[in-house]
């Protein structure tokens, strides 16, 4: 019998985890099986027991229930503390422990795909809800030299920044947009919700130093309009979420099976099938 994974979500049905993991599984010639499983809102807990009882052995967690599966976790490790979300669960002897490979895959596609160190780098990070916290620490960990944090709703940047700050991070600032007129950044990433929307927040003109990459969380719905407003205000590069999708991925494989696969060509042959980022 295969070892059984699973995403789990709500929706889930467009989930790629399913593919991307049988990418990974044919590549490395690893015997697993990969699913998408559906909990209705108020059914999280429920389900992953039950797929843990059904012999699962691991999952992966995506939204709305990253949170939650936090909670449910067993014992979690320092990433997934610092995240204060969960992303990947492992069933060990029927204890539930979690992971998050977000930030780590965030990382992994900037600095080997996009080729883009972060050591020493200005950066803004828009939004302050989970996703943003989740790069929060791979960030400073990296060695940023600076790092901005701009929402909508300020007190939540500045909690965001306390957290950072209360770890030891001293260049950590919080804001609202318009206070970011003048500021310059080497790399802006967005993880705010509105290109879901096709929207933008206020940004100011004049936010890209030279040669600066901006990187939208979101992938696969074509060029996001934030991509789209940085293309034409002078960031150097863009690039959307695919690289990090298939990344997280990989680190997740990577914790289960104890084998890396090449994330290359799997992030070549989605971009083909997605639509283009311009
Ligand atoms: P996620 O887990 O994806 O980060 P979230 O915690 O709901 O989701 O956070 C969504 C982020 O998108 C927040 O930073 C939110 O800003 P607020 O904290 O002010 O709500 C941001 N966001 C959503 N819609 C927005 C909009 N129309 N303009 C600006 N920011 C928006």
């Amino acid at each position: 019998m295969p070892d059984r994974y699973a995403v789990i979500g709500h929706p889930v049905a467009h989930s790629r985890s399913p593919w991307i993991h049988a990418e990974f599984a044919r590549q490395t010639g690893q015997d697993l099986t990969y699913e998408a499983i559906l909990a209705p809102l108020d059914g999280f807990a429920q389900a992953v027991r039950a797929f843990r009882d059904a012999g699962g052995r691991g999952m992966n967690v995506t939204v709305p229930f990253k949170q939650e599966a936090f909670e449910l976790s067993e014992a979690r490790s320092p990433r997934a503390q610092q995240a204060g979300a969960v992303n990947t669960l492992t069933f060990e002897h029927g204890r539930i422990l979690g992971d998050n490979t977000d930030g780590a895959g965030f990382v992994r596609d900037v600095e080997e795909n996009l080729n883009f160190a972060l050591g020493g780098r200005r950066v803004l990070l828009m939004g302050a809800g989970g996703a943003a916290r989740g790069l929060l620490f791979p960030l400073l960990a990296r060695g940023v030299a600076h790092l901005t944090i701009a929402n909508r709703t300020v007190s939540r940047a500045e909690e965001l920044a306390g957290i950072a700050r209360a770890a030891g991070y001293r260049d950590v600032a919080a804001c609202g947009y318009a206070a970011l007129s003048g500021e310059r950044f080497d790399l802006v990433v967005n993880s705010t919700s509105v290109s879901l929307a096709g929207e933008l927040p206020p940004l100011p003109a004049g936010l890209f130093a030279s040669g600066a990459l901006a990187y939208d969380l979101v992938y696969g719905r074509g060029m996001t309009s934030f991509l789209r407003w940085a293309r034409t205000s002078g960031a150097g590069r863009i690039a959307d979420g695919l690289g990090m999708l298939v990344e997280q991925a990989a680190e997740s494989f990577w914790l289960w099976r104890g084998v890396r696969p090449a994330t290359r060509p799997v992030i070549d042959r989605l971009a083909q099938e997605l639509p283009p980022v311009d």
